[in-house]
């Protein structure tokens, strides 16, 4: 067995190591405290592995992403975002007979329970999307009530109906009809409709808003052990329910530095536009932490986020395919072009990540800002689910219980508030 040696207070231990397939190294630390008293320190988890998965593989240094070993450039080009669905979940890429049910069952779970209609009403106009689909996705288990014991009908469920509660909840917040799931439209089309569809006419469903919707899920679909996903695995190592794992995923999300950036990066392009325009000042302000570029930065790739890279190039397409000339798209691209020759950003490994481009595609497809992280939490619904399950199927799974290391005051006697 391979060990790594610690010596601590003129003690040695030998603590086992793990290798993974692709050449990364794990020091078991499983018995570290029991055996030495002490325990490891690592603020953000960045040197920390969680579990082993085999879900999803990053190299960062080297840019590669793989969804159960097929790299997300194949990935990106050929596959339907329901296939990629079916893959992260279960394995395996599925034949046809596999991907036709498949699909018929996201179709006949897309609608949610008419008296969840109910619960937009109490939502002002103004509520963020993303309050709105955490508080539904946990009200889910109210009607689903034993979702644990029927997790594959439930990961069906909530790949069906996080798309119809994401639409119904900009329908609220632009004061039209909800619109209906149809059981005659792909994954991807029956979002579309229901976002944009009006009772008072049918809705021309656009190939290339299909094509790009298809990308941008499945270009989000996972990325290992993130912050939302591992936010689903510490709350499902509770035996917490599907529904409210999933629920606390989103919120995790939502989050400025993580899911939430791409509708910074929105909101940082429409400041720097209006102010003229002048990226130069913005890199400086980055440089002197007046504030983050948004959509740069990753705690894992350190070269190039491969996602970027695709997204660069949709959204050149997709722009042009709608005949969209949108100035935010040329200050994104000035701004990373700055930026990767600035020593700053260069010496902190500092690149475009999946959140920089993927606004641009969303605006030109007509969803609104706010609306853009729940459509990161779409993307990666099926990542999520797929973490869930292969965490709740892993015997070595416990309940997740950090440690710490107390800074605080030293025992001492209560004071009555007269001694105060
Ligand atoms: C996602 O983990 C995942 O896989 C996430 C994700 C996924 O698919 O699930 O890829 C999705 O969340 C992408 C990241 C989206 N967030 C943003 O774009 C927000 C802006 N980026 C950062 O806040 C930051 O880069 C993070 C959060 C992405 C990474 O944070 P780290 O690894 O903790 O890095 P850090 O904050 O310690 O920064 C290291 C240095 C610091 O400089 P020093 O203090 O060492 O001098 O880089 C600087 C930071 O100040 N820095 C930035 C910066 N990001 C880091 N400076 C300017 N602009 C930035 N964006």
């Amino acid at each position: 067995m391979d060990k790594a040696k610690l010596i601590l207070d003129g003690q040695e231990y030998e603590l086992p190591v793990t290798r993974g397939p692709e050449g990364e190294v794990g020091i078991d630390i499983g018995k570290l405290r029991k055996e030495s008293r002490a325990i490891t320190l690592d603020y953000g988890y960045a040197n920390t592995g969680s579990c082993e998965s085999s879900i999803t593989f990053i190299d960062g240094e080297n840019g590669i992403l793989r969804y159960r070993g097929y790299p997300i450039e194949q990935v990106a080009e050929h596959a339907d975002f329901v296939e990629v669905c079916y893959l992260l979940v279960n394995g395996e890429l599925p034949n046809a007979d596999e991907l036709a049910a498949f699909k018929h069952e996201l179709t006949y779970h897309s609608m949610i329970h008419e008296d969840m209609k109910k619960f937009f009403e109490g939502y002002l106009p103004t509520a963020h999307p993303m309050a709105i689909l955490s508080s539904m996705i946990a009200s889910l288990s109210t009607y689903y009530p034993h979702a644990n014991e029927r997790v594959a009908l439930n990961i069906i469920r909530l790949l069906a109906k996080a798309p119809t509660l994401a639409a119904f909840s900009f329908k609220k917040a632009i004061g039209q009809p909800f619109i209906y799931p149809r059981n005659d439209l792909s994954y991807t089309g029956n979002f579309l409709n229901m976002m944009f569809a009006v009772p008072a006419e049918p809705y021309q469903l656009s190939p290339t808003l299909e094509r790009a919707l298809n990308l941008l899920l499945i270009l989000h679909a996972d990325h290992e052990q993130n912050c939302s996903t591992s936010t689903v695995r510490m709350v499902g190592s509770s035996d917490a329910n599907l529904f409210a794992s999933i629920s606390a995923g989103v919120c995790a999300l939502w989050g400025p530095l993580h899911g939430g950036a791409n509708q910074r990066v929105m909101d940082m392009l429409k400041m720097i536009h209006d102010d003229g325009g002048d990226v130069d000042k913005y890199v400086e302000k980055a440089k002197n932490r007046e504030f983050r570029l948004m959509g740069f930065g990753h705690r894992v790739y350190k070269n190039f986020d491969p996602r970027a890279t695709i997204l660069k190039k949709a959204a050149d397409e997709v722009l042009e395919e709608l005949g969209i000339n949108d100035p935010l798209l040329e200050i994104a691209k000035r701004l990373e072009e700055v930026a990767l020759r600035d020593e700053f950003f260069v010496s902190r490994n500092l690149y475009p990540n999946v959140d920089f481009y993927s606004g641009l595609i969303y605006s030109a497809m007509g969803i609104p800002t706010k609306m853009f992280t729940v459509m990161f939490a779409l993307g990666r619904m099926p990542g999520w689910l797929a973490h869930w399950k292969e965490n709740r199927g892993n015997p070595k799974t416990r309940i997740n219980r950090p440690r710490q290391i107390y800074t605080g005051e030293g025992a001492r006697d209560f004071k009555e508030i007269a001694d105060r």
